[in-house]
């Protein structure tokens, strides 16, 4: 058996950099980085991408606007994420961005061998067009209101072009992708996505996709036909192998070691997107004998407690203005604990607030503060762990163990909420623990007081192990006080170790928020 790491790669969307940031990016970011964090902890080699989606014609018309060029307005503008990232601590291994060289090239050769291949002939492109969503919609699925088009799900205005373009032979491709899907069972998560995708598009005739637009400039060039240039959605999804290496010739060692060889592949998206990652992206990919992710996954939207956020409404969060109040890490918890990925998920400071103080402040500091402060108060050395046949002290060994358990198996199914209300459902098992045991009844039992003080502390650890996901800073100015180097995933259940451990003084990490 070898034992080489299991390979994992996650993506987030590449964001425009033409919007405003947006709580939203931050919501799918975190969810990747979550993620990434725990495929780490669970001793996988792991790879994360996120970056920015830079050509087409919205891109196009902000720089006219702001009357510099377009390179000169993404440069900008990708350092606005750049820097969200930074604030915010989530660090990745690539930011891809579709105007580096290296992705123009690998794009253009794409296109050439779909060329070559004959999976795109010329024609010409007549019907709707949003430039707001980058993305063609037919006028059947069109909302019409006043003579004017809207697009059904972004409400964006529509506008008429007419042109020749190239199309790419999507329809093809129907009978494969239906089949595949449904062999694949966790190839789109979850799985409503699919049922959808296919009433609207695939069982209704896929139509072939216009790849290629004449009437702007800002994107790929055509070398052969130079008046075209790549549609950005061909463009853009690229860029998740783009950015490993790919090559048809010479591929890089990443890309064969994360995306042709590796182990998971998977992709987070908005809902939103998912016609693009779920239909096209793997059509693109059958069509030239590139291997598939293994999964997309596509989580709902983030809206308020008044509903979707929109400019008109003029209810869109800043994450920036968030970030002056809050320590990123409550921001990511709240995401990552409170919000299902199957439904959209309602974000208000309230929320935020009451998140924090109810399952760190209170559940989860008070539990380790009561701890270390008994075991301070009546013991100089070690607690050490002692076998026990007491009903309470067994019940919460298996509880331990238990909730560890269901936080993988939920994480490993992308129930990222669920695997954190494991975490937090031992956290109030141990607290009915001390109110159940009532330790400082034992200071006549040393013996008695020391086993209960001993699974407090290693259940306290078994917490801040799978807190660590989500809050790692916020866990490692735990490490001093409990005199552990790491917070390991493996020593959860080794109940020894803390026996030749003396714990230090009690400092407050989850202060309440009035
Ligand atoms: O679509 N709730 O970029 P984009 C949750 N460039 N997530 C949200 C959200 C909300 N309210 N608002 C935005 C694009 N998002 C393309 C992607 S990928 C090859 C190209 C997140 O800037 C969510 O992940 O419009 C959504 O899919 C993404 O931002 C859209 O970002
Ligand atoms: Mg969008």
């Amino acid at each position: 058996m070898s034992n080489k790491k299991k390979t994992f790669y996650i993506t987030t969307p590449i964001y425009y950099p033409s919007g405003n940031l947006h709580i939203g990016h931050l919501y799918s970011t975190t969810i990747a980085w979550v993620l990434r964090n725990y495929k780490i902890k669970m001793g996988y080699d792991v790879k994360f991408l996120t970056g920015s989606d830079e050509h087409g014609q919205k891109i196009e018309k902000k720089a006219q606007e702001k009357k510099i060029s377009p390179q000169e307005y993404v440069d900008i503008q990708s350092n606005k994420f750049i820097d969200l990232w930074k604030k915010t601590k989530i660090n990745y291994d690539f930011f891809s961005r579709t105007t580096n060289k290296y992705h123009e090239k690998i794009v253009e050769e794409i296109f050439n061998k779909m060329l070559d291949k004959s999976l795109i002939y010329k024609g010409e492109y007549k019907g709707l067009y949003s430039i707001n969503d980058e993305e063609f919609i037919l006028e059947k699925e069109a909302i019409k209101k006043d003579d004017n088009f809207y697009h059904p799900i972004s409400g964006h205005k529509l506008e008429w072009i007419q042109e020749e373009s190239y199309f790419f032979k999507m329809n093809k491709f129907t009978h494969w992708l239906i089949d595949y899907v449904e062999k694949n069972k966790n190839f789109i998560i979850p799985k409503n996505i699919w049922k959808e995708l296919k009433n609207n598009f695939l069982d209704k005739n896929l139509e072939d996709l216009s790849v290629t637009r004449i009437s702007f400039e800002w994107g790929i060039q055509i070398t052969k036909d130079p008046k075209h240039v790549i549609y950005v959605w061909l463009d853009a999804l690229f860029n998740y192998i783009s950015a490993l290496g790919f090559d048809f010739e010479n591929p890089q060692k990443d890309f064969i070691k994360y995306w042709k060889n590796g182990d998971e592949i998977v992709h987070i998206v908005g809902k939103e997107i998912t016609r693009f990652h779920c239909i096209y992206w793997p059509i693109f990919l059958k069509s030239l004998d590139i291997r598939l992710p293994t999964t997309i996954l596509s989580h709902g939207w983030l809206i308020t407690p008044e509903g979707k956020m929109s400019k008109s409404k003029g209810n869109v969060i800043d994450p920036l203005s968030l970030l002056n109040k809050y320590d990123p890490e409550i921001i990511k918890y709240f995401f990552s604990s409170k919000i299902s990925i199957y439904k959209d998920g309602i974000f208000s400071e309230e929320l935020l607030i009451n998140s924090y103080n109810s399952d760190l402040a209170n559940t989860i500091g008070n539990l380790i503060s009561r701890t270390i402060s008994m075991i301070r108060q009546n013991f100089c050395a070690p607690v050490k762990f002692k076998k026990t046949n007491n009903n309470h002290d067994l019940d919460i060994i298996k509880s331990i163990s238990n909730n560890f358990e269901k936080f993988k198996k939920h994480f490993d199914k992308f129930e990222i909420d669920l695997a954190f209300e494991s975490m937090l459902h031992l956290a109030r098992d141990l607290n009915k623990y001390i109110d159940l045991t009532l330790p400082w009844k034992m200071k006549n039992n040393l013996d008695l007081l020391e086993t209960t003080l001993n699974l407090l502390l290693n259940g306290s650890y078994a917490v801040l192990s799978m807190l660590e996901v989500v809050c790692p800073d916020f866990v490692n100015q735990f490490k001093q006080i409990l005199n552990v180097d790491n917070f390991d995933f493996d020593e959860i259940e080794n109940f020894e170790k803390f026996n030749d451990i003396s714990i230090n003084e009690n400092k407050i990490i989850f202060p309440r928020i009035k």
